[in-house]
C-alpha cells in the first residue's frame, strides 16, 4: 500500500489531487460528489469582483434611468456585494458541514481595496484557506510593469494582515521576469502559489463577424508551460506550489509531482470526463508509485525538479535548433 498524503499549505490532504475552482465546485451536492470520488480537496467556485462590479453598473444605469440620486450609490454598492457575501458564505458554512475534505475560498479580484474586509468575512465561515485570483490583462500602455506588480504586494500584504488561515495567490504567466516575480510572491508572506490559470479566450467567428470563445475547457497539451516553471521554481521558493491547467490523467499529475508541486489542481477533466476520472488518475498515481518502489509522494516530489538535474538546461532550452529540422522541412 501506498501512502497518498500530503500537506499544502499546512493544511493535510488525504492526496494531492485538488479540484480546481469552477463549475464543479459551485454547489455543495458537486462537491460531495468530487469528495467521494477521492479529491483531496476542493477550491470553491470563485466569488467575482467583476461579477458584482457588473451588477453594480447595471442596477445604476436603470435607476439613472429615472433621474439619478447620487445617494443610491451607495445604497446598492452596500445591498449588491452584501448579496454576493451572504450567498457565497452560505455556500462556505454548508460545503464545511457536509465535507470532510478541506474547503478552499476563492476570490477573483481586480483590485485590492475591499477584498481585505471580504477575506475576513470567508475565514468566520469556516473556510481553510483564500485562495486569490488576481488579473487583468496587461494591454494598458501606460501602466509599468513594476506598478501592475505592486497591485499584487499590497493586496498580499493587506490580506495577510486580516485574516490568519493560509492564503494562496493564482496567478498566469503574464509577467515580465516570471521567475523573479515568483520568487518575490513567495517571499511576501503568501502560502501557496498556483501556477497558472487558464483564461477566456476571445475567438473570432469568420462567417457572422461576431466575438465569441474559444476553448473553454483545456486540453492535456497545455500541462507543458506550468510543468516547466514548476520545475525551474520548484526549489526556489518559500511557499507551496499547486500546478494547474492541462492536468487530464494520472501521468500528467505525476509529472507535476516529480516537478515539485505540491498539490495537483484539476478542472477541464471534469467537465471532459466526470468526476470518476478522479478515482482514475488516483489509482494510476498508485500503481506508477508500487511499480516505482516509492512509498509516499515525498519519496518522489521534485525528482525531476531543475535544481535536481544533471542537465539543468534542457529546462530553459526554447529553440527548436536542430532537433525538428525534419519536421521543418517535412
Ligand atoms: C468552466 C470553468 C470555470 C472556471 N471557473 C473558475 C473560477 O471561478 N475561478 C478560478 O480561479 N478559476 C476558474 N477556472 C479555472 C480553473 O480553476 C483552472 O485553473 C483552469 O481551468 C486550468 O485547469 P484545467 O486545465 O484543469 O482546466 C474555471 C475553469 C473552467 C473550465
Amino acid at each position: 500500500m501506498v501512502d497518498l498524503k500530503t500537506t499544502y499549505m499546512g493544511l493535510q490532504l488525504k492526496n494531492p489531487l485538488i479540484a480546481g475552482s469552477s463549475g464543479y465546485t459551485e454547489t455543495v451536492e458537486m462537491m460531495k460528489q468530487l469528495q467521494d470520488a477521492g479529491a483531496g480537496a476542493v477550491v470553491l467556485k470563485s466569488i467575482f469582483e467583476e461579477e458584482i462590479m457588473m451588477e453594480m453598473d447595471h442596477t445604476l444605469r436603470e435607476s439613472g434611468k429615472e433621474g439619478f440620486d447620487p445617494g443610491v450609490f451607495d445604497y446598492y454598492d452596500y445591498k449588491i456585494k452584501d448579496n454576493y457575501l451572504t450567498h457565497y458564505i452560505k455556500l462556505i458554512k454548508q460545503a464545511k458541514e457536509a465535507l470532510s475534505i478541506p474547503v478552499i475560498a476563492s476570490i477573483n479580484c481586480v483590485s485590492g481595496h475591499e477584498w481585505p474586509y471580504f477575506a475576513k468575512q470567508l475565514e468566520e465561515a469556516g473556510a481553510d484557506a483564500l485562495e486569490l485570483n488576481v488579473f487583468t490583462l496587461p494591454t494598458n500602455t501606460t501602466r509599468s510593469c513594476a506598478e501592475t506588480e505592486q497591485l499584487y504586494f499590497d493586496l498580499i500584504q493587506k490580506i495577510k494582515a486580516t485574516v490568519s488561515l493560509p492564503v494562496s495567490l493564482k496567478i498566469s504567466y503574464y509577467f515580465n521576469n516570471l521567475a523573479s516575480f515568483i520568487q518575490r510572491l513567495s517571499d511576501s508572506g503568501i502560502d501557496g502559489l498556483v501556477l497558472f490559470n487558464r483564461f477566456y479566450s476571445p475567438d473570432f467567428d469568420i462567417e457572422s463577424f461576431k466575438v465569441t470563445s474559444a476553448n473553454v475547457l483545456s486540453s492535456p497539451d497545455e500541462l507543458y508551460l506550468p510543468l516547466r516553471w514548476i520545475a525551474v521554481m520548484s526549489d526556489r521558493v518559500s511557499c507551496d506550489l499547486a500546478a494547474s491547467t492541462g492536468v487530464h490523467d494520472s501521468e500528467a499529475m505525476i509529472k507535476q509531482l516529480l516537478a515539485g508541486a505540491q498539490a495537483v489542481q484539476i478542472a477541464s477533466v471534469l467537465y471532459s470526463s466526470g468526476v470518476h476520472v478522479i478515482k482514475t488518475i488516483l489509482d494510476g498515481l498508485e500503481e506508477w508509485m508500487d511499480k516505482k518502489g516509492f512509498a509516499s509522494v515525498d519519496d518522489f516530489r521534485g525528482k525531476m525538479a531543475q535544481s535536481r538535474s544533471d542537465n539543468p538546461e534542457l529546462y530553459e532550452r526554447v529553440q527548436f535548433m536542430k532537433y525538428f529540422r525534419g519536421m521543418d522541412q517535412g
